[in-house]
């Protein structure tokens, strides 16, 4: 198994009452990244939080936050959540019809860009804007809540993917329905970063998940 895969815990399935605590536990418990699950009740049926909810949680680890925005119009809010403390900015190709603008202003502010497509969105639909990206993240399940089912026809278009992105430096995120059996898939597949919440916070020892999630050989 590819011993460069990063874990970013999903603070969607964390405890809200505690969540400076749980960033902290996770950052401690060997998180790369801490991936953070914006929702807006509109371009998906949830509603998770906002910029400052961001910036209330940043102090509680230096590791890179990777910011989902599960939002339409994402545009509006870029700025905002920039300047709360995101690192990485990831928005959904379906949430608007300007995706190169986007990413355009995504690294104008000095952060990193990402694209995520829904479980029917194509591949294609991000071809051509590889070179204005750092990472392109898979739904495996349909966006809006933790604890789905992962959906394992995405194996294909991470495949594709992997392939599509050649020598780029572009990371290769999975997200939804991670655990240690599906990780392993998705990472055969061609994923590089995987996002797990369920199989984390659901369980007393976030040492022992996310290690499991790695699949490195054993020593
Ligand atoms: C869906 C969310 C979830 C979450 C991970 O919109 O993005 O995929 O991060 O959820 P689990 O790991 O519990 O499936
Ligand atoms: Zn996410």
């Amino acid at each position: 198994m590819n011993d460069d895969v990063l874990i970013a815990p999903s603070i969607l399935a964390a405890d809200f009452a505690r969540l400076g605590d749980e960033v902290q536990a996770v950052d401690q418990a060997g998180a790369d990244w801490i991936h953070l699950d914006v929702m807006d009740g509109h371009f998906v049926p949830n509603i998770t939080f906002g910029p400052d909810l961001v910036r209330a949680i940043r102090p509680s680890s230096k590791k890179l936050f990777d910011v989902h925005l599960m939002i339409a119009p994402a545009d509006p809010y870029l700025e905002a959540f920039a300047k709360a403390g995101a690192d990485l900015i990831t928005v959904h190709v379906e949430a608007g019809p300007h995706l190169d603008r986007s990413l355009q202003a995504i690294r104008a502010m000095g952060k990193q860009a990402g694209v995520s497509l829904c479980p029917a969105t194509s591949e294609q639909t991000i071809a051509h804007v590889l070179d204005k990206l750092d990472l392109i993240l898979v739904m495996t399940v349909n966006p809006g809540f933790g604890g789905q089912q992962y959906i394992a026809a995405m194996e294909e278009k991470i495949r594709r993917l992997r392939a599509m992105i050649g020598p780029r430096p572009i990371r290769l995120e999975v997200d939804g329905g991670i655990n240690a059996e599906t990780s392993a898939r998705a990472i055969a597949a061609g994923a590089d970063v995987l996002v797990a919440g369920s199989a984390i916070f659901r369980t007393n020892d976030y040492a022992a998940a996310i290690s499991a999630l790695r699949h490195l050989p054993v020593a």
